[in-house]
């Protein structure tokens, strides 16, 4: 996974609860390197479980909840760090029909070893998007809130479903309606 990924998680949970937090979840996950990840690093997976599960220990909240919020968050931070990404695009659904062909593919360009979950649109209109979400990672909650992100970045209001289509949660069915 990449290292941005890891300093945004760290910068939410600073924000969000506080420094002796990110602290005391780097302890308790026992990161050796203690937390001093770089943006274009790369880092395993294992970590980030280890770090929420760490941190839902401490906070009392659910893994999904928590993953759920750290997505709403990051595509705020993505739509700052990496303009370019959505430049041209008006609406969430621009966005969101966009991921697979043309944000997530210009990431593995910059980044040639990111992981990268597969999203494909299903059917789209005016209205209502659906997608199918594909990942070994499981990170469909991370899913939901980048949606949830895309929705408010553009001050959309709109209902998202998800649909897992196994029990893994490798593959999941999103339908985004606009309210
Ligand atoms: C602002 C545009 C976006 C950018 C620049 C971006 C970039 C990235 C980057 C850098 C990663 C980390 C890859 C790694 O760790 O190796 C990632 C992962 C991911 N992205 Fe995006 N992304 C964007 C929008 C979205 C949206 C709107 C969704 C909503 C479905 C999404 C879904 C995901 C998920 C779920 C992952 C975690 C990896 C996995 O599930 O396997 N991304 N993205």
């Amino acid at each position: 996974m990449k290292g941005v990924v890891f300093t945004e998680f760290l910068e939410m949970v600073e924000s969000r609860f506080s420094a002796d937090m990110v602290d005391d979840i780097i302890e308790d996950a026992g990161i050796k390197s203690g937390g001093a990840y770089t943006a274009v690093g790369s880092y395993p997976f294992a970590e980030m479980v280890a770090l929420v599960t760490a941190l839902s220990q401490r906070s009392g909240l659910e893994p999904q909840a928590l993953i759920y919020a750290f997505g709403h968050y990051l595509f705020g931070r993505f739509a700052l760090l990496y303009p370019y990404s959505i430049q041209g695009c008006s609406c969430a659904f621009m966005v969101l029909s966009n991921i697979e062909k043309h944000i997530h593919q210009e990431v593995q360009k910059l980044y040639p070893d990111a992981q990268l979950p597969h999203i494909e649109v299903l059917s789209s209109d005016e209205r209502c998007l659906s997608l199918l979400y594909s990942s070994p990672r499981c990170l469909a909650p991370l899913a939901s809130g980048l949606i949830q992100g895309a929705l408010d970045h553009f001050g959309e209001q709109g209902r998202i479903v998800a649909e897992p289509l196994n029990d893994d949660g490798s593959k999941v069915r999103f339908v985004v309606e606009l309210v």
